[in-house]
């Protein structure tokens, strides 16, 4: 396969053609399969990558940090933004020219919708978007919709059910112009009121053709549910404090809904949770947020191969 990727910024999940994606997922998958038979593996060797967190992270950092690592590269990191001279007020631009003196691959995420494409406005290298605020979250979707694969077996013919803050979720708000390219997905979404998917996006999905639809109860989409992608409620987007703590515990996944829902449910969750799902779901075998935390190993691996061009 030609490397459509080589070059390329990874900003925004609305970047990506089918084939794209087809080589992203394939090359995962590849991945995968070395990282399982304990293979070493060296295509990044000599390279560095930086990571620059401007907002906490766990998973995200990590699984970039554990990809470069297992692809034989070395990491530099601002995982503390005090420790940083954005603390000092220097600008997006600055920091970046001076990041690519020492790097060749860049990973950021920041408070600020549109961070990252100021970043690689600055940049000549690479820029990873790994979360701009309320924006996007490409790579997550990308994990989000490699695991979808491997639980279900396919990404067709699926009913995902979205869940919970759907206005603040940059993960949502990525993932579902990805579920939007495959044949026959119908997206359900439930959230409160307040916080329905931007309609700007759901505008989008309906001008596709993406069969769509809206509620602000679970009970009723969960009983021909596929895929529940469960979210938190994002308090640090919220201007009013009442308002997080009115609605932070609107939407509880407990055994009992999950009884009532379709069999065979998928439960996926970006992580982390608050009390969206009880740790007593965990032991149920279609809890896949685990499993999905752990996908973005063979995801970024794949990215940061891909857009270095370094794939072997
Ligand atoms: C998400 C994020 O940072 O947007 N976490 C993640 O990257 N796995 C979800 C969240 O913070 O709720």
């Amino acid at each position: 396969m030609t490397n459509l990727l080589h070059g390329q910024d990874i900003l925004s999940t609305k970047q990506f053609s089918r084939d794209e994606l087809d080589l992203i997922l394939e090359t995962a998958e590849q991945y995968n399969r070395k990282l399982e038979s304990g293979e070493k593996l060296t295509p990044m060797d000599n390279q560095v990558l930086a990571t620059l967190f401007f907002e906490p992270s766990t998973r995200t950092r990590l699984s970039f940090e554990t990809a470069m690592h297992k692809l034989g590269g070395d990491v530099v990191t601002i995982a503390d933004p005090k420790t940083s001279s954005a603390a000092k007020g220097e600008s997006m631009a600055d920091s970046i020219r001076t990041v690519e003196g020492y790097a060749d691959l860049i990973v950021i995420r920041h408070p600020e919708v549109g961070s990252a494409e100021e970043a690689a406005e600055a940049a000549s290298l690479p820029i990873l978007n790994a979360g701009d605020g309320a924006g996007q979250h490409p790579t997550q979707a990308l994990l989000d919709i490699y695991t979808v694969k491997h639980e279900e077996g396919k990404l067709e013919d699926l009913t995902v059910t979205l869940v919970g803050d759907l206005k603040n979720g940059r993960t949502v708000h990525s993932l579902v112009y990805l579920l939007a390219q495959y044949e026959g997905v119908k997206l359900n979404f439930v959230a409160p009121e307040q916080l329905s998917l931007p309609r700007d996006i759901v505008k989008e999905l309906g001008e596709v053709g993406t069969d769509v639809s809206e509620y602000t109860r679970m009970g009723e989409p969960l009983k021909e549910t596929d895929v529940v992608y469960m979210t938190r409620i994002q308090e640090e987007r919220f201007e009013d404090r009442q308002e997080y703590e009115e609605l932070k515990g609107v939407y509880v996944l407990d055994k009992e809904k999950i009884e009532a829902a379709k069999e065979g449910l998928t439960i996926m969750h970006p992580l982390p949770r608050v009390n969206e799902i009880p740790s007593d779901v965990d032991d149920y075998e279609g809890a896949a947020y685990f499993r999905q935390a752990a996908n973005g190993v063979p995801i970024r691996m794949a990215l940061l191969a891909l857009v270095s061009g370094r794939v072997n």
